[in-house]
């Protein structure tokens, strides 16, 4: 296992340029499945997520290589509907590569992916999207067996805006002749670059961003290089560890809209952030102030994926900020490992109530998820002494060597063996 020793008190400053989303490129790897030829995606973070999903393309057939920043995905080898035990495991993501083996093949089988850290995690939307479409789905045991020999262009209606659920379903539906509408559709930024991605393929996708989601499928999808959206979440935590050192740094590539909420909120807490022509630029008071409550909202409300790097902030905030985690049902790990580094938090349900500490200390902590991990990385660079987190394997899954992002913006942190 390997760890993250900080020694907190530095200030983090300086400017970063943000690779491709974690959560753009991993339906884009999927959706790459779908035309001939070979797919080449631009800033692809080197991150764990993204090899466990090019591992199961190749076992799915697929031709998969990383050169630097560049994946190159070769569909026409794929042959293999059924994913392998276990492989789904790997990855939640995978349930992406439903729609789109559908899409192609017509027919697929994959395990349930299952829970992970924050939560059951229910596909029943995906698979409420993909009977609508007229796939037979079997559920026997772990496996979901799906016969698309009679599918069909339809109406899809969403109980929840789900993200990947709404993903899914414009990958099935991208080949597929006539009209499909997704009504209640997921409205992330990382929908909007997917459909970008289709319609650069040959693809006629509209109305991504907004509710309702049309997909008019065509006959063929030709294979494009493609550049993915920068990384807000990355961008948003990079943004919060200047926050609480008191520093100042900016986002080259990101696109400020991305992070409204984000910016919104760190505004609250006297954090002066202005759009430059280079990006967004934070400059962090002495102390953060605590802002009144965050309430975690599908898109455009504040992302669920910020919430664990939000309440490390308000931990020395001036004040008492309250937090609602309303997506998932379990995504307050983090708090515990917080408490031992001294924040004063109470939680009841899904609400944490963060009383400002002036300081925290270091302590041996552990990430428990992606998120909460990254959440005791920014307590950590504020904390007096040394913090070693454990388990970092869990950050790496969405961030690029985290550790020498910041150490390159000042921090003094280092990889060690545990
Ligand atoms: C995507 O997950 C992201 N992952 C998550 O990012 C993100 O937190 C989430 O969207 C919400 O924004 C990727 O894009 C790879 P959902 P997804 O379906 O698609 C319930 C990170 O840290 N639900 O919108 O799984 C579900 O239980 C990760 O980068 C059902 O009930 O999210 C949850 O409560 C974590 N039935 C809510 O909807 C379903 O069939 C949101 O899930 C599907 C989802």
């Amino acid at each position: 296992m390997e760890g993250f020793r900080v020694l907190g008190g530095e200030k983090i400053e300086g400017q970063v340029r943000l690779q491709g989303a974690k959560n753009a490129v991993l339906p884009i790897l999927a959706a790459a499945l779908l035309p001939e030829g070979e797919t080449v995606i631009r800033d692809c973070p080197d991150i764990r997520d993204v090899y466990a999903m090019g591992g199961i393309l190749k076992q799915l057939g697929c031709r998969c290589e990383m050169r630097q920043d560049e994946m190159r995905i070769d569909s026409a080898g794929l042959k293999c509907w059924e994913m392998p035990e276990g492989l789904s495991k790997q990855i939640r993501s995978s349930i992406f590569l439903l729609g789109p083996i559908l899409g192609k093949l017509r027919r697929a089988a994959v395990t349930y992916p299952g829970g992970c850290e924050i939560g059951l995690r229910p596909i029943d939307l995906h698979l409420k999207g993909l009977r609508a479409l007229g796939v037979k789905v079997q559920e026997d045991g772990g496996v979901i067996r799906c016969d698309g020999g009679e599918m069909h262009a339809g109406d899809v209606y969403f109980d929840y805006p789900s993200v990947g659920a709404t993903e899914n379903v414009m990958m099935a539906a991208a080949l597929l002749p006539g009209v499909t509408t997704v009504h209640n559709a997921a409205r992330e930024p990382e929908i909007e670059d997917l459909q970008r991605f289709l319609n650069m393929m040959g693809g006629r996708v509209c109305g991504a961003g907004t509710q309702v989601v049309r997909i008019e499928g065509v006959k063929k999808l030709r294979a494009v290089s493609y550049t993915p959206i920068p990384d807000r979440i990355v961008g948003g935590t990079l943004l919060c560890a200047a926050a609480v050192t008191g520093g100042e740094i900016l986002l080259s590539n990101i696109r400020p809209a991305d992070l409204m909420p984000v910016g919104d909120k760190l505004t609250e807490m006297g954090c002066r952030i202005s759009r430059e022509e280079a990006g967004m630029l934070l400059r962090a008071p002495k102390r953060l102030k605590a802002f009144s409550c965050l309430q975690t909202q599908p898109h455009p409300g504040f992302p669920t994926d910020m919430q664990a790097q939000m309440l490390a902030a308000a931990c020395t905030a001036e004040g008492t900020s309250v937090i609602v985690e309303n997506v998932f049902e379990n995504r307050l790990s983090h708090v515990a490992d917080l408490c031992r580094m001294g924040a004063d938090i109470r939680v009841s349900s899904r609400t944490a109530v963060v009383s400002g500490v002036e300081k925290l200390h270091g302590a041996r902590v552990t990430a428990r998820d992606l998120r909460g991990g990254a959440a005791l990385v920014i307590a950590a660079l504020c904390a007096k002494g040394e913090t070693v987190v454990e388990n970092v394997a869990l950050i790496d899954r969405g961030y690029a060597k985290l550790e020498n992002t910041l150490a390159g913006l000042g921090a003094k942190i280092e990889r060690m063996p545990l």
